[in-house]
């Protein structure tokens, strides 16, 4: 299939394209760099030998996406174009809903003046909010989110099934991801947050690397194991494999439906920084401080759905997440600003 990556340049984006060329798929990539930069796609073409086409356009506009939809005979659209800081977008509410709100419904006006009737969006297990109890599953209801940028994806994901409930030939697949971390195994392509990172794995990966002083764990009184948080780590080439079964599923397939993607075990904040520790044989020093509001003790998958309906499962473990991370920060200290 041909697949349209809106957003493609990120840090998904980037290791789905390098998964869907190797399995023999054509990429059109569409990104307008906020978060991101043009030597990510230059590094999928290198990994994969393969030319990607590239559009530096804002998916919020109509021109700029029907030209895309006109120059290239689209299948399928993959929508990962969206601001993702949690802490910014309770700041800026109103710049996250106009950016991912409009992205996804110019991306809807545009395939449907196209005919384009298939598309993947990377919604998340945030969706699931503070009423469900882990693990969760895909019947459970959206729950109440803690922040702006999860009720976006609460509300995109609606907008995405009432465009399905009213064009019955539409497919739409949402993929709830839990914490993606880690890199391509090569170290050439991975994470690369601007400023300082909001998320668990970039900032271990930059005090090892020495760009940060110290970690600080956000809370050890939580009702857990060892007092710190749980979450459902995934290996970003676990998730963007599937990516690719998505894709091929929504070829005969027609409605709205959803799967997690995420390994289905929890691992603690201080299991990670353990595991970075061991596996690359180098320091972390960490400080333990008070909790970050709004988060929440435990979210994991209940990954069953995804193995049984799309026949995919996540196949790397910590270890391998904590190496390929190292291995991409240790080769590219400042991300991609030295490639
Ligand atoms: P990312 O920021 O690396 O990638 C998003 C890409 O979208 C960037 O390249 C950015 O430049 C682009 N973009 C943003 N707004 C755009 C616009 N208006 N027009 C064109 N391009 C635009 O983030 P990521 O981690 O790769 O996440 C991809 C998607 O998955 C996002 O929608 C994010 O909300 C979602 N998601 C991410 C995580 C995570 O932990 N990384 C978890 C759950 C869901
Ligand atoms: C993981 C654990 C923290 C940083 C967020 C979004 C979610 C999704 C993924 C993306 C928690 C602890 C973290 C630090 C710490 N969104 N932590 N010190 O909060 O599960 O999910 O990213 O688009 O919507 O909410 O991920 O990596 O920020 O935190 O102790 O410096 O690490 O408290 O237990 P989170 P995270």
């Amino acid at each position: 299939m041909n697949v349209l990556l809106a957003g493609g340049a990120g840090y998904i984006g980037s290791h789905t394209a390098v998964e869907l060329l190797n399995s023999g798929h054509d990429v059109v990539i569409a990104d307008n760099y906020s978060n991101s930069c043009p030597e990510a796609v230059r590094r999928v073409e290198e990994l994969t030998g393969k030319t990607v086409r590239v559009y530096e356009a804002d998916v919020r506009d109509h021109d700029a996406v029907r030209r895309i939809f006109t120059e290239n005979k689209i299948d399928c659209v993959i929508h990962f174009a969206g601001l993702k800081a949690v802490g910014e977008s309770v700041e800026k509410p109103v710049m996250y809903y106009r950016n991912n709100i409009d992205t996804t419904l110019t991306l809807l006006e545009c395939m449907a003046e196209a005919g384009v009737k298939r598309i993947v969006f990377s919604s998340s297990a945030t969706v699931y909010g503070e009423e469900n109890e882990p693990p969760y599953t895909e019947e459970m209801p959206r729950g109440t989110c803690s922040n702006p940028y999860g009720w976006t994806k609460a509300m995109m994901e609606q907008i995405l099934e009432d465009a399905a409930h009213a064009d019955p030939a539409l497919s739409v697949i949402l993929l709830r991801y839990f914490n993606p971390i880690g890199a391509h195994a090569s170290g050439r392509i991975g994470e690369d947050p601007q400023g300082i990172p909001n998320n668990l794995m970039p900032y271990v990966s930059q005090v090892a690397v020495g760009r940060r002083d110290h970690l600080t764990v956000f809370g050890d009184d939580y009702p857990t194991p060892d007092g710190t948080g749980l979450r459902d780590y995934i290996h970003v080439v676990d998730l963007a494999i599937g990516h690719v079964k998505a894709v091929e599923y929504a070829e005969n397939h027609t409605g709205a439906e959803v799967f997690n993607l995420g390994t289905g075990t929890p691992y603690s904040v201080l299991e990670i920084v353990n595991t970075f520790r061991e596996t690359n044989q180098i320091d972390v020093p960490y400080e333990i401080g008070p909790r970050r509001a709004g988060d929440l003790p435990s979210s994991y998958a209940d990954a069953k759905k995804a193995e049984k309906i799309l026949g995919w499962k996540a196949e790397r473990n910590l270890a391998d997440m904590c190496r390929d991370t190292w291995k991409w920060q240790s080769g590219n200290p400042m991300g991609y600003r030295e490639g």
